[in-house]
């Protein structure tokens, strides 16, 4: 049988491919990782997001191993009952034998199929299991860590439980993908019982990368130097690096997330990534093409709210020229870069101080750490604006009611007299209530360790205390958002579609989907040429900065010339009118397609098709074995920008500034976008394959 239709996919302008469709009724997909449904950070976002395209082209064959956990399950799953026989062979076999299984369709786009394992459910077989491990790779995992142990089980019960839909599959071929080494162990048990099954192993950071930046080491500049078993046995993680190491080296096919991490992976791994799968998101498209903008005031005025409160008593600053910066995601304070923006904040403080500048910035920093519920000063706050609020409402009401009599009355009424004394009375109250002894807290939680909390510790260093002179204003918030909490309650999306900008200047970070996630959503970001997203937009765009993509260099300058510019970057930004930001905005968001997972899925298909010509190389061939590629795809500079700035500038056109509404309206309209939208053509003319790209055939025999 040979290889079905040619699909030919194409979004905007991007370049073409071609890829012979697989004959996905005889075969079967499973993707692992401890994030199906559990949501911890970066990898959750890639499996949700991707869900949808590969549901739309695996449809029922399509499934998701992850983790039992309650209220997950109760929260995010429809249970129901498997369709496909092999599934629920295995399933049976395994409840049967003292596990506890559970699927459903995980209720997010494209709906697809989960499968989870109760781990604690099944902690009673560990020791064996351990026994098993031995057997198969003679990795040892203590007793003391919780985590790799649990890995363990989860490992142990995905190579069951693959065991069981290969005896079952009735010549269906199995590829399974494994995220990660908390997933790892299923894939070195499926491998070392010889079940026939493709397999895939994606890491997404490398465990000792990640432990080796966070130690402040020179990390990319003696990546050939260092001895990674020794690096690993000090920092105790000797047992999980190895149950790495044995995932990446038992798939079929290697495969990561960025260049960068390839590079990375190849030193701390030992072995290159076959495929780089750039990471997606699931791109949603208004009707209305400036309803994005719209969006971003709506959800600006619910952020300008929240400061109304939090700086009660001390708003003598005009919310419309403040802007709204954060940095989001989980809390490792220079893998993240957050030293560098908290020292790149006090200098953009000292800047717009000495330079008059009317403009304050409000920085969220939303990373989460343990807290002891809310802080009362930060609750007062939100009540006391409250209070005001309902105090303007009941005025107004009165007021409106007796000038409404005085009108029938064919009168006009008395300015002097409409309010009585107690109305007066009630006002003078609230004013007093704002009065405050204190400075706005810079954080919205108690925190436990408040006293050695690195971002804590650094406000106090750079004495960024929220005082009245200050034009750089800090709140942590040390716990992700939601839309059901009482202080702040917007989700993350909501959030950031209403702040400015997003700051992410980190160190280490493989992907980074918060400055990706600005992008789709029209908010202009700093990432770092040390992150994959980062580097993923220098190759594709040939003017990033023009399209609200700053990106800091931290591999090639000193921590102090970085910091330099990142805060060049923050005072350009700082110094844009409205208008300018609102242009900016159109153009950041008009990167949306080149993030797409219709467009980026290509380099996972292609992992899967190079997975099954290795695993079952008589039944399917690929050739060539290169990866797709988008070698030589720039976008253009926007044709209304000047040639590119240094990197201090901010490239944007130079205009008055502007603040009349309506004018900024205009602004919205589509003629900028349109003209800019013409020059963003692929260097490859609609229809043909780009140059230097060949053809993948994933041929089938029966
Ligand atoms: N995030 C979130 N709520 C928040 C802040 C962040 O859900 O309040 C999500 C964000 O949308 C992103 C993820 O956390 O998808 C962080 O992923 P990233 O790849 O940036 O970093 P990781 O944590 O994986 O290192
Ligand atoms: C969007 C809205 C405009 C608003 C602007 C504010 O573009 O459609 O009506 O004026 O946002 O932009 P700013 O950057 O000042 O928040
Ligand atoms: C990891 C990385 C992050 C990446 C995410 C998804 O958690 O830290 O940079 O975006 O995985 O691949």
């Amino acid at each position: 049988l040979r290889g079905r239709s040619l699909s030919v996919t194409s979004l905007s302008g991007l370049p073409q491919w071609e890829v012979e469709e697989l004959p996905i009724e005889d075969l079967l997909l499973f993707e692992v990782a401890w994030e199906v449904t559990n949501k911890v950070g970066g990898i959750y976002t890639v499996i949700q997001t991707k869900a949808k395209t590969t549901a739309d082209e695996w449809g029922d064959n399509y499934f998701l191993i992850g983790p039992y956990f309650e209220h997950n399950l109760k929260t995010q799953v429809e249970q129901c009952e498997p369709v496909n026989d092999a599934v629920r062979r295995a399933m049976d076999s395994m409840n049967k034998h003292g596990c506890q299984v559970h699927f459903g369709r995980w209720l997010i786009e494209g709906s697809p199929y989960v499968v989870l394992f109760d781990i604690g459910y099944s902690a009673w077989n560990l020791d064996r299991w351990k026994g098993d491990l031995w057997e198969a790779c003679s990795v040892g995992i203590p007793y003391h860590d919780r985590e790799a142990n649990d890995m363990l089980i989860f490992g142990s019960l995905t190579a069951w439980f693959l065991k069981e839909v290969t005896d079952n599959a009735d010549g269906k071929h199995v590829i399974a993908q494994f995220h990660e080494w908390q997933a790892g162990t299923g894939l070195i048990l499926s491998r070392a019982r010889k079940l026939p099954i493709a397999t895939i192993f994606t890491t997404h950071a490398t465990l000792l990368g990640r432990y080796l930046c966070a130690a402040n080491i020179d990390f990319y500049n003696h990546l050939d130097k260092f001895n990674i078993d020794k690096e690993a046995g000090e920092r105790q993680i000797y047992h999980r690096y190895c149950m790495e190491r044995a995932s990446v080296h038992c798939a079929h096919v290697f495969t990561t997330v960025s260049e960068i991490t390839a590079i990375e992976a190849e030193h701390m791994l030992k072995r290159k990534p076959d495929v780089v799968t750039p990471n997606g998101l699931n791109v949603k498209k208004f009707s209305a093409v400036h309803e994005f903008q719209n969006l971003h005031a709506m959800y600006k005025a619910r952020i300008q709210d929240f400061v109304r409160g939090h700086f009660y008593g001390h708003l003598d600053f005009d919310l419309e020229k403040t802007l709204f910066l954060f940095i989001a995601g989980r809390y490792e304070f220079s893998n993240k870069g957050a030293d560098i923006f908290l020292e790149a904040l006090s200098r953009l403080n000292f800047l717009l101080r000495v330079h008059k500048s009317d403009v304050t910035v409000v920085v969220f920093f939303i990373m989460p750490a343990k807290t002891n519920n809310f802080n009362v000063e930060t609750l007062k706050g939100q009540a006391v604006r409250k209070q005001l609020w309902d105090i303007a409402h009941s005025v107004k009401e009165k007021f409106g009611k007796k000038l409404y009599d005085a009108l029938l009355r064919g009168e006009i009424p008395d300015m002097d007299n409409i309010l009585d004394r107690d109305d007066i009375t009630i006002m003078k109250r609230a004013i007093f209530s704002t009065q405050r002894q204190s400075l706005p807290p810079v954080t919205t939680h108690n925190m436990i360790d408040d006293s050695t909390d690195p971002i804590l510790s650094t406000i106090r260093r750079i004495g960024l205390f929220n005082s009245r002179t200050d034009r750089v204003k800090v709140i942590l918030h040390p716990e992700f958002l939601s839309s059901t909490s009482p202080l702040l309650p917007m989700d993350y999306e909501e959030f950031v579609r209403g702040c400015h900008l997003g700051v992410f200047p980190s160190y280490y970070e493989p992907w980074g989907y918060t400055p990706a996630e600005c992008t789709v959503m029209g908010i202009p970001s700093v990432t770092t040429n040390l992150s994959g997203f980062g580097c993923f937009m220098q190759e594709h765009v040939a003017d990033p900065t023009a399209y609200g993509i700053y990106i800091v260099d931290r591999r090639f300058r000193s921590p102090d010339d970085s910091c330099n510019q990142l805060t060049q970057f923050l005072y350009g930004f700082c110094k844009q009118s409205r208008r300018q930001r609102i242009i900016q905005r159109n153009r950041t968001e008009r990167l949306s397609d080149l993030l797409d997972w219709r467009y980026l899925g290509r380099y996972y298909q292609h992992a899967r098709y190079l997975t099954l010509s290795r695993a079952f190389p008589d039944k399917f061939h690929m050739e060539p074995t290169s990866p797709p590629t988008t070698e030589g795809f720039k976008y253009p500079r926007p044709s209304s920008v000047p040639p590119s700035p240094s990197g201090s500038q901010v490239s944007s056109p130079q205009s008055s500034d502007v603040e009349d509404e309506e004018e900024d309206e205009r602004y919205n309209e589509e003629e900028e976008a349109e003209r800019d939208r013409l020059n963003i053509k692929s260097p490859f003319s609609p229809g043909r394959v780009p140059r230097g790209k060949k053809k993948l055939h994933g041929e089938y025999k029966n």
